[in-house]
């Protein structure tokens, strides 16, 4: 299962829930491969930490057409496709053939998404080629939306207009999975009225798991770890294993 976790918005989470469900999937047994897509390579910096400095990477694949090498990760059975800041300036160059460009990530991975349960990609905050691409090669696509924007909704429409436009134009395979609500702060009724918002729009298309706002997340960032790893029995590392058990039941029901 190739599950993109995209949002046109910046710092709704999408790095946070790519590699903190990676790594609660493989806490659970499950194979994961983690793909940066996103040249900020954050995701890149908590699946690595300070233990490997990637030398290939997906700024090779797309400008040099060498097969990206894929890491081990600080986490046992999740590995990485690494990115650097480097494949930012690729992006106006891959424009010249842009059909070939929206399979590229696509054709670099298809072989080898045989071997993972679960392959979790991770994509810049815009609706540019990367996402695309993303899109291209994934089965399913997550949204994080923030609790406590009102911006929240809008920003859902505009990335759930681009998964229906993949969809509907170079990949029929891939479908809209669920929203998952990010910084959720029970104690703010801005918070709890813009949950009811999105529960009320969305119904059974949001995950029941929440996830809350809390200082770990950036704590554990700052370490380069997840937080499952930097306080694995914190509140929010118990939601993380929670939305890896929903997905899980999700994907591949127990009967
Ligand atoms: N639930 C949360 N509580 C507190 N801080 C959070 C939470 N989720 C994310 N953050 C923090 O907010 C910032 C943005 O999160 P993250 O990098 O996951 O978002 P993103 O959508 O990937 O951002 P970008 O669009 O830049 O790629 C980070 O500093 C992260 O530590
Ligand atoms: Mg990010």
């Amino acid at each position: 299962m190739i599950i993109s976790i995209c949002n046109n918005k910046g710092g709704v989470g999408k790095t946070t829930i790519t590699a903190n469900l990676a790594h609660a999937l493989a806490n659970k047994g499950k194979k994961v491969l983690v793909i940066d897509n996103d040249p900020q390579g954050n995701t890149t910096s908590i699946m690595l930490g300070e233990t490997i400095e990637p030398s290939v990477t997906l700024r090779d694949a797309y400008g040099d057409g060498v097969t990206p090498t894929i890491y081990p990760t600080q986490y046992e059975n999740v590995s990485l496709i690494a990115n650097e800041t480097a494949t930012a300036s690729l992006e106006p160059v891959l424009y010249g053939d842009l059909r070939e460009a929206y399979h590229l990530l696509n054709d670099i991975i298809k072989d080898i998404t045989g071997n993972y349960d679960y392959v979790l990609i991770d994509s810049p905050p815009n609706l540019g080629l990367f996402v695309i691409m993303s899109l291209v090669a994934s089965d399913a696509a997550i949204i994080p939306l923030v609790s406590s924007s009102r911006f929240s909704i809008e920003g859902f429409v505009a990335a759930y207009d681009a998964i229906k436009a993949v969809s509907d134009n170079f990949n029929p395979r891939l479908k809209f999975l669920r929203a998952v609500i990010n910084r959720v702060d029970k104690r703010t009724s801005v918070s709890k009225l813009s949950i009811e918002h999105i529960r009320q729009h969305f119904g059974s298309r949001v995950f029941e798991t929440t996830i809350p706002h809390t200082t770990d997340i950036e704590a554990a960032e700052q370490s380069q770890l997840t937080v499952i790893r930097w306080k694995p029995q914190s509140g929010v590392s118990k939601r993380f294993r929670a939305l890896a058990e929903e997905l899980i039941d999700l994907i591949d029901p127990v009967v």
